[in-house]
């Protein structure tokens, strides 16, 4: 008789971690062998604390989805916290779990770890190749810092301990969950709001920030979480023949672009809104494009499920029940 693993999901209230837990249990997954800890009961930064937790709970394996995440203000404001914090973060819990006898983790980065002027679309082999995107380079350089924690415990504790850690570096994500705050959003879900609220309120046009010409890439998390699962899962054979010891990490992307212009007419016909969008072209536009090359996760066997159109109106429902 084969029995479940037990699984942390490290995180499991934010955006990403909650997709987990729920792709986990609609694949059959039994929640008394999934376990969480809210940030009240745990926190990751805490090394005694997470120690602690891992020797007692006897895990099997981890998504590492905890981590202080912010948009550029909060990243500015505080580069002292989002640096700390994530480096506490993963290094406590792959720490701990090594200890504890876990042999694999997932350890969840970002895009922002490649250089700001990576070639498009963006390959993991452009880690480490150039100067990072200064406004949040101390968030970068933490995660940057996960993905080399998950090598180097590979390369020194892999043959003794049977260890597999790996890492997977989202593209921009929305859905449910996702935060809506007004000044303190992602581009979707501050879309979102802001076109609901113009519908709401009858507002005849919406003002959007910029010539709207960038182009961005954009992945539903539960297509995210799907992913997560699917990399953990994959076979140790599989995945190396797809990495090297010291370039272990995978992208995860839709593969496709589109400008913020092009997004912002999607995201009114999803809320409702019919007024008229206006480009705002006195304000900056940020970084031409982004886009990740997500050729190595399909290689393994991965590609996006949910259509940008669907995504985004599951994304509005998700709104409308979180703040009814
Ligand atoms: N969202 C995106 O577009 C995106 C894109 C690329 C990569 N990612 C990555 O995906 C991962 C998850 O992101 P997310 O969007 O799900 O973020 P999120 O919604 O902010 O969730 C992060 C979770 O981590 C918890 N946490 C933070 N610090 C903690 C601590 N010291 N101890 C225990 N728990 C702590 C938070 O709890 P509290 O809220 O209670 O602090 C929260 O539940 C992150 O590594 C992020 O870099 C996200």
């Amino acid at each position: 008789m084969t029995t479940s693993p037990k699984i942390y999901v490290a995180g499991h209230r934010g955006m990403v971690g909650a997709a987990i837990v729920r792709h986990l249990l609609a694949q059959g997954h039994p929640a008394s062998h999934i376990v969480t800890r809210t940030h009240a009961e745990l926190d990751l930064t805490d090394q005694a604390a997470v120690r602690s937790f891992f020797a007692t709970e006897t895990l099997d394996q981890v998504y590492l989805a905890a981590a202080k995440v912010g948009g550029i203000h909060a990243n500015n404001t505080y580069p002292a916290d989002f640096i700390y914090q994530n480096l506490m973060i993963e290094a406590n819990v792959i720490e701990a779990a090594f200890r504890s006898g876990v042999q694999k983790l997932l350890f969840l980065g970002s895009s922002c770890i490649y250089p700001k002027l990576a070639p498009q679309p963006m390959a993991e082999d452009a880690l480490l190749t150039g100067p990072l995107e200064p406004t949040n380079e101390p968030y970068a350089v933490a995660k940057i810092a996960g993905i080399k924690l998950c090598e180097s415990y590979n390369r020194q504790h892999g043959a003794s301990h049977g260890l597999d850690y790996r890492s997977v570096m989202p593209t921009n994500l929305y859905g449910p969950g996702d935060n809506y705050h007004p000044e303190n959003s992602h581009v979707i879900p501050a879309l979102i709001r802001r076109f609901h609220e113009a519908k709401v309120n009858g507002a005849p046009k919406v003002m959007l920030w910029g010539t709207g010409t960038p182009r961005r890439e954009f992945l539903y998390v539960d297509d995210m979480a799907a992913a997560s699962v699917h990399v953990m899962n994959l076979p140790k054979a599989a995945y190396d023949a797809h990495t090297t010891p010291m370039q272990r990490h995978i992208n995860v992307g839709c593969g496709e672009d589109i400008t913020i212009a092009e997004l912002a007419r999607l995201v009114a016909q999803a809320v409702g809104y019919a007024g008229e969008l206006v480009q705002d072209t006195t304000k900056p536009d940020g970084t031409p494009r982004k886009l990740m090359n997500s050729e190595r996760l399909a290689n393994l066997g991965w590609r996006a499920q949910t259509p940008l159109t669907t995504g985004l109106q599951l994304a509005y429902d998700d709104f409308l029940k979180t703040t009814a």
